[in-house]
């Protein structure tokens, strides 16, 4: 049977710098099908040939020294175009080209598998599943045995409400096994790696737990600033671009408990019951348990308030209320424009209950560092545990030495990009690395009480930091407050 991939909002960034890149890299790895078509749909009237050349270009920016112009002649010609306008027309016409293509060929029995991409503007979500629904081109009986899925972009939602209104209305047109809710973080082979270090190794789960571990810390931090993005990022903030989505995906990663199978409910289950553990935040809890940042220059990027509130910057302290991980605080905190870019998660072990042994500097009542794991998501991807040695030639004294795993030492070549996996999962019908409804819904449930109290009763809680730095400087006191230091950590990068 073949495939066809229908990208909705075909013009816009995502398209060209991750879609059809990755769509690329599928193909001169040869795990695509046979026979797969790519039909962009959009606005802007463009011929397949317009549209192939235009990609061609991005392609071959976007996909670093893989791109051979031979492969790309082979490839493009799976690429087509279809204009039209969301808004104005049904669908009725794109389903019959897309008959037409699928019709064609060998491959006469039309019973192709579709995948319909939404990534335009999450306005035109509802509307567009309502058309698709329309036309036909959702369910998969008429389909006579192909199937039909939907892949949706981020956001999914502003809120919980409107993340619920968005959920009923796919669900009137798609079932939930067709709807692939995706979040790029989960195509990232680092993010994965947390669940087969922690579910296909015996040594790291014993310790996996409150009885082990003070604290856990999840950090994304970008050195970019907002730029051009400031329309979408003025109503955004960072809760809703990074922590709602990927860092609570991540955190779900950390948290769960092992599935008894990997497959998507089992796993989707168990991330889930994590979210729901999660204890939401009363108002007044808010002001003690969060930091709000806004860099310093953020007003006059192009299209900001001058009076902006909008935060490119938090930190979070969450607790989750289950056996596993009662008392222990769990950090999240992501900016723009901090000092470096770094994705990483620390697992930060206790103190041993005894110490015998001083640090190297050998002061009394100097404690030694505790144990502790780092995962680096990105850009260094790989894995540094921290421990006690004891230093040569000395009386017993203890100095922290580290074990490190790095992807690009072990593997040969590049880490494939997070939109791959995603892809081609979504093509074979595995949706263990997308959300599913009840998933994004308590994710908003974590999100919606903090968002809120900082917009309607902390207007004084926004706090200002320097470009380039680690976010505002009452941060370091923030969290030793609560007896914790944060793992700043800039990785090295070896080229
Ligand atoms: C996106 C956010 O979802 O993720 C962006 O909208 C952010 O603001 C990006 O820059 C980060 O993704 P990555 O893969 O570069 O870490």
């Amino acid at each position: 049977m073949s495939q066809t991939i229908v990208i909705f909002g075909a013009s816009g960034d995502l398209t060209s710098r991750k879609l059809i890149p990755a769509l690329y890299q599928l193909y001169r790895k040869n795990r695509l099908r046979e026979t797969v078509r790519i039909v962009g749909f959009s606005r802007t009237p463009m011929s397949d040939e317009q549209w192939r050349n235009k990609l061609a270009e991005t392609t071959q920016t976007f996909s670093g020294g893989t791109f051979t112009q031979e492969k790309w002649d082979a490839f493009s010609q799976m690429i087509h175009y279809f204009s039209g306008d969301i808004e104005k027309s049904g669908f009725d016409g794109l389903e019959t080209y897309l008959r037409s293509l699928e019709n064609t060929g060998s491959d006469t029995e039309s019973h192709a598998n579709r995948l319909y991409y939404l990534s335009t503007s999450p306005v035109f979500y509802a509307s567009i599943a309502a058309k698709l629904g329309a036309a036909g081109m959702a369910s998969e009986k008429e389909a006579a045995n192909g199937t039909r899925r939907v892949i949706i972009e981020k956001p999914f939602g502003t809120n919980l409400e409107t993340a619920k209104t968005l959920n009923t209305a796919i669900h009137q047109v798609f079932k939930e096994r067709q709807i692939y809710r995706i979040d790029h973080y989960l195509g990232k082979e680092t993010v994965n790696n947390v669940l087969v270090f922690r579910f296909a190794n015996t040594m790291f789960e014993p310790v996996w737990n409150r009885n082990y571990i003070d604290n856990i810390q999840i950090t994304a931090n970008e050195e970019v600033t907002v730029g051009h993005r400031a329309a979408f990022y003025e109503k955004a903030g960072i809760l809703r671009d990074m922590f709602q989505n990927h860092l609570l995906q991540i955190l779900t990663f950390v948290l769960m408990e092992p599935p008894s199978r990997f497959e998507a409910d089992a796993v989707r289950d168990e991330k889930v019951k994590v979210l729901r553990a999660i204890r939401a935040m009363a108002p007044e809890e808010v002001r003690t348990n969060t930091i709000r940042g806004q860099y310093r220059s953020y007003r006059d990027e192009p299209g900001v308030d001058k009076d902006s509130q909008t935060a490119t910057y938090a930190a979070v302290r969450l607790m989750a209320d289950n056996w596993r991980w009662k008392d222990v605080p769990i950090y999240l905190r992501s900016g723009k424009a901090m000092s470096c870019r770094t994705t990483q998660i620390v697992i930060q072990f206790k103190q041993p209950p005894h110490s015998m042994f001083q640090g190297e500097s050998g002061k009394r009542n100097k404690t030694i560092a505790a144990n502790r794991l780092l995962i680096q998501i990105q850009p260094a991807e790989g894995i540094q545990i921290y421990f006690q040695t004891k230093v040569p030639d000395t009386d017993m004294k203890c100095r922290e030495t580290t074990f490190n795993f790095n992807f690009r030492q072990s593997f040969q070549g590049e880490l494939p990009e997070a939109y791959e996996r995603l892809l081609l999962d979504a093509m074979n019908g595995d949706a263990s690395l997308f959300a599913r409804s009840d998933e994004v819904e308590a994710a908003w449930e974590i999100i919606d009480p903090i968002q809120n109290t900082w917009e309607t009763q902390l207007a004084d809680h926004l706090s200002f930091y320097e470009a380039g730095s680690w976010g505002p400087n009452h941060a370091a006191d923030w969290i030793r407050q609560f007896g914790q230091e944060w793992f700043d950590f800039c990785p090295l990068l070896h080229s």
